[in-house]
């Protein structure tokens, strides 16, 4: 049996949604998107709501939903939680559904839909996910959420990350030059990674607004064994119980 295919998408101007219907697609957005969500399950989240618009959050938030929401970083004025990992405590999330809405995340979960599965990556749940993977005979999409339609170097090189533990498997072949790139980039960052990082445009956008606080533990591996998946637009915590 051939291998599966491995590849890696740096922006959603790149997505084409129809060549990936059968693929298991991975969003990534570590700063801090797909961080938050994999801290808000591990602390208890019951559901979590992506809405691409801001709109469509602030109509939640009359409703009575609990809403985290942030544009260019910043928390919404009319938002209870912004994107920081650290706001998605237990006490703030346990048994609770929360509205999400961020500045690029949540926009390509919702693009990702027709896919066979539509599953949350990042550093802080890498090893249970590539884990899963692995049990899993579907091609993969490694889909970087980058910044504004643009390439960024965190994304990709936690796609890089994935990339090399799922080789490492044997399972799975590339000629997609987009996860080799990933995969040296990745490489070259391992070594220090929060060095590396430090360069990042997002990493000196939340410098400047005071919200880098997050980044050590964006950067930690396995903090969690969840799998968030998205189903019928809805996020759960765990791709086992979902
Ligand atoms: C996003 O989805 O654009 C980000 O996670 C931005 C952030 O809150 O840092």
């Amino acid at each position: 049996m051939g291998k599966r295919k491995l590849e890696t998408c740096f922006s959603p101007l790149l997505f084409e949604p129809e060549l990936h219907a059968d693929s298991i697609v991975v969003i990534i957005d570590i700063l801090r998107a797909t961080s938050s969500i994999c801290t808000a399950f591990e602390n208890g989240a019951f559901s979590m709501i992506p809405v691409a618009g801001v709109e469509e959050a602030k109509e939640y938030k009359k409703r009575g939903f609990l809403v985290a929401a942030e544009r260019d970083g910043l928390i919404l004025d009319f938002a209870d939680l912004g994107n920081s990992p650290f706001n998605f405590s237990r006490e703030n999330v346990e048994g609770k559904t929360i509205v999400y809405s961020t500045t690029n995340g949540t926009g390509i979960m919702k693009m990702a839909s027709s896919s066979a599965a539509t599953v949350i990556g990042s550093f802080l749940n890498i090893s249970s996910l590539t884990g899963w993977l692995v049990t899993q005979d579907h091609d993969v999409l490694l889909f970087c959420a980058g910044w504004k339609n643009r390439f960024n170097l965190e994304d990709t090189i936690c796609a890089g990350a994935l990339a090399e533990k799922l080789f490492d498997s044997s399972l799975y072949s590339t000629i997609c030059d987009s996860t080799l790139a990933a995969l040296d980039l990745w490489t070259l960052a391992k070594t220090d990674l929060r060095g590396y990082i430090d360069k990042a445009a997002h990493r000196n956008r939340l410098k400047q607004n005071g919200l880098d606080d997050c980044i050590d533990f964006c950067l930690t591996s396995d903090f969690t064994r969840k799998i968030p998946v998205i189903k019928n637009g809805i996020l759960k915590g765990d791709i086992f119980n979902s």
